[in-house]
Formats: structure tokens, C-alpha cells, sequence
């Protein structure tokens, strides 16, 4: 048995090919582990605020110091850690937007990077906190950055491996969704080929 966090970002609800390989893959992990709990956090449906005057302030002071206003913020943010925190494996689903991630995304991040919680600063060093997770990055782009001339342009993942390794999570799979703008044949293959990667990567969990 374990615990999912499946984080989708797309705002384009049913078109989205990241969200669609990312649930289906999710399905087959419950499916070879039955009884997994499972938590969706929709960022396209109910994107997270973009960090404030206020956000910002809050999760920099401690419980009591806090305003009203600060302390809504901060717990919106202890909820999102507290869901991170409690997965085994997070399956995290992004398009390649503009050579990067969904700003949802982003915005998601900026709320789990939190010192003292999911990190923290030692002698030796920051120290990732949020350690024991299997993640799955399922990155759906128009062009091919997997591999071939456009790879140096994908800061998707680069970034993604940089901020999950911060925060103690190294072990991190990607499923590439990629190609899809070259043709309905290409989007075919892109997508069986993301099944396929996704059926091998459930069997292995
Ligand atoms: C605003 C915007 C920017 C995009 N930027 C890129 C890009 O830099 N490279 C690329 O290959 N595709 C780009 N695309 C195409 C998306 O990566 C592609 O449509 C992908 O399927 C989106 O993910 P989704 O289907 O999960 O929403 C962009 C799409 C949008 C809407």
C-alpha cells in the first residue's frame, strides 16, 4: 500500500496530455498496489495564489507573530506541505510552457519550499527534508526535448531535478509526452509511448 500525491497543473482540464497520462499512470499504480491512497491536487482547477506581501511574511515568522491574514496563508501552505510530506510517491504532471513549467506549478513549489518543513539549513549545508519519495514528472511539449537539438531549451526538468533534490526527493523518473505538434500521427505516437513507458514504470513500483 502507499500513499500517492498526484499533482496535475494544466489549466486546458480535459485536452490536457500531461494530466490525462499522469491520471492514467496513477490508475495503474493503484492498480498493482490496491488500497493506495490517493490525493489529487489540481492546480489548473484551483490554482495556488502567486506568493505575496503577505504569503511571504507569514511562513518567515513563527504561529504567534502572525497577523489573521498571514495566518490563513501560512496554513494553506502547511496544508500543501502536510500533503506532500504524507506521499510515498508523487506523480507530478506539467506541459512545457514557454521552455518551462506551468506558472500553477511554480506557484505550488514556492508554497512546499519551506525551511524548517520540507528543508533546512545546517552547518554542512541546506538539507532536503522531504526524503524517502519515489516522483514521476510526466512532461507533455509540442517539440521533442527529451534528446536532439532542443534539449538545452527544456528547463523543465533541469529545474524540476534541481528543486526536488533541494527539498530531499533524487529519486525522480520523467515520462515524456513530446512531439505532439508534428502531426496527429506524432501526437498518437507520443502518447502510446507514454503509455507504454508508464505501464513499465507501474509494474517496477
Ligand atoms: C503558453 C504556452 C507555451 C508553450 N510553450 C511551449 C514550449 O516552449 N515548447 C513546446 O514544445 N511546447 C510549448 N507549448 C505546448 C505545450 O507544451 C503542449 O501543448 C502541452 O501539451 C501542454 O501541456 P498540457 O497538454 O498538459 O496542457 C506551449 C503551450 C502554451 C499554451
Amino acid at each position: 500500500m502507499s500513499s500517492i500525491l498526484l499533482v496535475t497543473s494544466s489549466p486546458r482540464g480535459g485536452e490536457s496530455l500531461s494530466s490525462k497520462i499522469a491520471t492514467e499512470f496513477v490508475d495503474k499504480l493503484v492498480a498493482q498496489h490496491p488500497g493506495s491512497d490517493v490525493v489529487h491536487r489540481d492546480l489548473g482547477l484551483e490554482p495556488i495564489p502567486h506568493l505575496d506581501t503577505v504569503s511571504t511574511s507569514a511562513i518567515r515568522k513563527p504561529a504567534e507573530a502572525r497577523s489573521a491574514e498571514e495566518a490563513v496563508a501560512a496554513a494553506y501552505s502547511d496544508k500543501l506541505v502536510a500533503e506532500l510530506m504524507a506521499a510515498d510517491t508523487v506523480v507530478i504532471a506539467t506541459g512545457l510552457i514557454n521552455f518551462n513549467i506551468y506558472s500553477t506549478l511554480k506557484s505550488w513549489i514556492d508554497n512546499v519550499a519551506r525551511a524548517g518543513m520540507t528543508f533546512r539549513y545546517t552547518a554542512e549545508g541546506p538539507q532536503g527534508l522531504a526524503t524517502g519519495k519515489k516522483v514521476y514528472v510526466v512532461l507533455a511539449a509540442a517539440g521533442i526535448y527529451s534528446e536532439g537539438p532542443a534539449a538545452a531549451m527544456n528547463h523543465a526538468v533541469p529545474y524540476l531535478k534541481t528543486v526536488l533534490a533541494f527539498l530531499g526527493m533524487t529519486d525522480v523518473e520523467v515520462v515524456y509526452v513530446e512531439g505532439t505538434a508534428f502531426g496527429p500521427e506524432a501526437a498518437d505516437k507520443a502518447i502510446a509511448a507514454a503509455r507504454e513507458r508508464t505501464a513499465q514504470l507501474a509494474l517496477a513500483a
